[in-house]
């Protein structure tokens, strides 16, 4: 998945760049608008009181914005923000020493915040209802616990998987957001917008065939605006153009939806080896050679929008529209969206 360059997870070399093109303001940020309207009202009522912004969850598939959402709620409150991963976060002891070193206002941002340790939860809980932190002073019989305040902060958690949260955890959000897959529209905007900054020359339609490759993530947007551009410098007038962009994205054999050879491959071994389904998750993954929770967390969110497959109780399918784009004949068998609807 490392290689795929409509891999949604961060690339070093490209770190520097996407961090200049990310919006540093509510206003900058592109599409979410629900989110942002939310967002927008209660930053201003708890500025206007004087207060922190209550703990926030942002969930969604990767490369949609979450990092980028919590530097601007940081940002627009006047506060510090302070970049962490559950994974990171190895021991309790870790965490009171994050928690301790925060100021008044400031924002914790927990990325992965599913993979916390259990350890680890039960230092988060106490740190984020009563902005205290439980410390055991001593061993047996004479253990006792002390109490310390912590300063009043703002916890933001991201993840890709709200239901593997546990509920504990999840109860002490004050406010849950789901951000979803971009519209080409908006992530035409996001290319200008991106195209501006890099010093680009790229047309309307250029960013709107890039929009229409980009999987509904700006992460793949702006990684795809700068392959295009070298191929427009190298073999064509240095202009993004609807051509240039769709020449140089088959040259990357990413297809007119977006779908690389691995999503490909993924749905021609569905109905391939499994009639098109219904084929369990972890069958899938053995079967592709994927991990399991990239299926889910990747690939499955963008061939779910397009309507080529779906969950059911039994398992994935495909429906016809994915026997149509990969230029198939549709069995009678093949899944319609409408029935199974109805079968659910
Ligand atoms: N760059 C990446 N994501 C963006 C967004 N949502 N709005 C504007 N620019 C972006």
């Amino acid at each position: 998945m490392e290689d795929r360059l409509v891999s949604n997870g961060f690339r070093s070399q490209d770190d520097e760049q996407e961090y200049s093109l990310r919006p540093k303001t509510l206003a900058e940020y592109i599409g979410q608008s629900k989110i942002k309207q939310s967002l927008g009202v209660y930053m201003k009522a708890a500025s206007a009181r004087g207060e922190p912004l209550d703990h926030m969850l942002l969930y969604g598939p990767p490369g949609l914005g979450k990092t980028t959402l919590a530097n601007i709620v940081a940002s627009e409150m006047g506060h510090s923000i302070r970049i962490t991963s559950g994974p990171a976060i190895e021991r309790p002891g870790d965490l009171a020493s994050i928690l301790t070193n925060l100021n008044q206002g400031d924002v914790l941002f927990i990325d992965e915040i599913h993979r916390l340790s259990h350890a680890v939860e039960e230092v988060l809980y106490p740190a984020m209802e009563d902005y205290a932190l439980d410390i055991m002073i001593g061993k047996g019989p004479s253990a006792r616990s002390v109490r310390l305040d912590l300063p009043r902060f703002t916890l933001i958690g991201a993840t890709t998987r709200a239901g593997m949260l546990t509920g504990p955890l999840r109860d002490r959000f004050g406010m849950s957001f789901r951000l979803e897959l971009y519209t080409p529209e908006e992530l035409a905007l996001i290319i200008e917008r991106s195209a501006q900054i890099l010093k680009i020359s790229c047309e309307k339609g250029g960013a709107l065939e890039i929009a229409r490759r980009s999987r509904g993530t700006p992460r793949i947007a702006n990684r795809f605006i700068k392959r295009v551009r070298d191929y427009a410098q190298v073999q064509a007038s240095g202009v993004i153009t609807a051509e240039v962009a769709i020449e140089a994205l088959r040259m990357q054999e990413v297809d007119d939806l977006g779908l690389d050879r691995t999503d490909r491959s993924m749905l021609t071994v569905m109905i391939n080896k499994f009639g098109g389904g219904p084929v369990g998750l972890e069958t899938l993954a053995a079967t592709t050679g994927e991990d399991a929770g990239t299926i889910e967390d990747v690939y499955e969110p963008y061939l779910m929008q397009l309507g080529f497959i779906m969950r059911t109780p039994r398992g994935r399918v495909c429906t016809h529209l994915a026997y149509r784009h990969l230029g198939l004949s549709v069995p009678e068998s093949a899944a319609n969206p409408e029935q199974i609807k109805l079968d659910v």
